[in-house]
């Protein structure tokens, strides 16, 4: 069978979806609830497409064409609709892609990072992490008045971080002369979409801080798939910077599960795709309804996953420690 994707002819295979005609042919067409060769059902709404014949917009990646369809995958339409289907999941996402004080670090210091070595004691990959952006990591804050602490998430719980203070431990650590790797540094790249849910609810700000004791205080509020998430990728692509619904998420902060071996859940980042569920035998399920819907993995189960789970979970939602 003959269809058409993008005024290009394409000789169908048998029992082969749009989406995956057109990614033969090269012509990508972004998804979230889909991954190759993995059971999944349309729900995100992210692959919508055109049947140019009655304008009818149609997810691609379960829609199979018939003959001499037309189909169109880019237009102003198309890409409204797509943004619009990321807006409804980043609206009920905990979207903490990047942490305040890396953006907010003049010089690209990835801050974040630096605490999180220093709390693991590994003081020679955190001082990697300063010689990568400061020429002369002694002196590294010195002359900075220390916008990172000022906008630090810990500070909306009891204090901000010390990360000045730190710094400077870090920095007298003379016995680690550690040479500059420019290609470590973080970049900071402006088109990215970057969200920050602002306020934690009372009951995140006790657990905050009663759970969090590591040395440094630091809550580490990045996101650990900001470089892989594909929704946060999309979004870029689509140009949001500021969802027209808002980014919260129902489902509270940094409460992660461990599911087992390395493999771990974080609910709040979860858009219930449901490939997890679906690829899993007796193990992740969905709990509940419509707007109360959620993906839990029962304690009785979590035997029941392997760790490839992770490359997945198009979102931070499932990641490998
Ligand atoms: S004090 Fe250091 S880490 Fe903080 S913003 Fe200034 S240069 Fe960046
Ligand atoms: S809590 Fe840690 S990661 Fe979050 S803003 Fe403060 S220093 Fe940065
Ligand atoms: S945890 Fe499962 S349902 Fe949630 S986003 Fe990841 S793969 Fe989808
Ligand atoms: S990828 Fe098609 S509906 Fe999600």
């Amino acid at each position: 069978m003959e269809i058409t994707i993008n005024k290009i002819k394409v000789e169908v295979l048998e029992s082969e979806t749009i989406m995956e005609a057109a990614h033969r042919i090269g012509i990508e067409i972004p998804h979230m609830c889909y991954a190759p060769g993995a059971e999944h059902k349309p729900s995100c709404m992210v692959c919508m497409v055109k049947n140019v014949a009655n304008g009818q917009m149609i997810p691609s990646c379960s829609s199979m064409p018939t003959e001499g369809m037309e189909i169109e995958t880019e237009g102003d339409d198309i890409r409204e609709m797509r943004k619009m289907s990321l807006e409804l999941l980043l609206s009920d996402h905990r979207a903490d892609c990047e942490a305040p004080c890396v953006i907010a670090c003049p010089q690209n210091l990835n801050v974040e990072g630096v605490l999180y070595h220093y709390d693991r004691g590994e003081y020679w990959e955190a001082r990697k992490l300063m010689a990568a952006v400061f020429s002369l990591p002694e002196i590294a804050c010195d002359e900075c008045k220390g916008p990172c602490e000022k906008i630090c998430r810990r500070g909306t719980v009891d204090h901000h971080v010390e990360i000045k203070a730190i710094m400077r431990e870090l920095a007298d650590m003379t016995n680690l002369e550690v040479v500059g790797n420019p290609a470590e540094a973080e970049t900071k790249d402006k088109s990215k979409f970057v969200s920050k849910i602002g306020r934690f609810s009372p009951k995140e700000q006790e657990w905050l801080k009663v759970s969090i004791d590591v040395k440094s205080r630091c809550i580490h509020c990045a996101c650990s798939a900001r470089h892989e998430c594909k929704l946060r990728s999309y979004a870029t692509a689509e140009g949001i910077k500021t969802p027209r619904f808002g980014v919260s998420s129902s489902l509270p902060f940094k409460i992660k599960q461990h599911v087992n071996g390395r493999l771990w859940f974080e609910p709040a980042k979860c858009i219930r795709c449901g490939l997890c569920v679906y690829n899993s035998k007796d193990g992740f399920t969905f709990k509940g309804r419509g707007f109360g819907l959620q993906v839990v993995v029962p304690d009785e189960s979590r035997n029941n996953v392997g760790e490839e789970l992770a490359k997945l979970c198009p979102t931070g939602a499932l990641y490998l420690d």
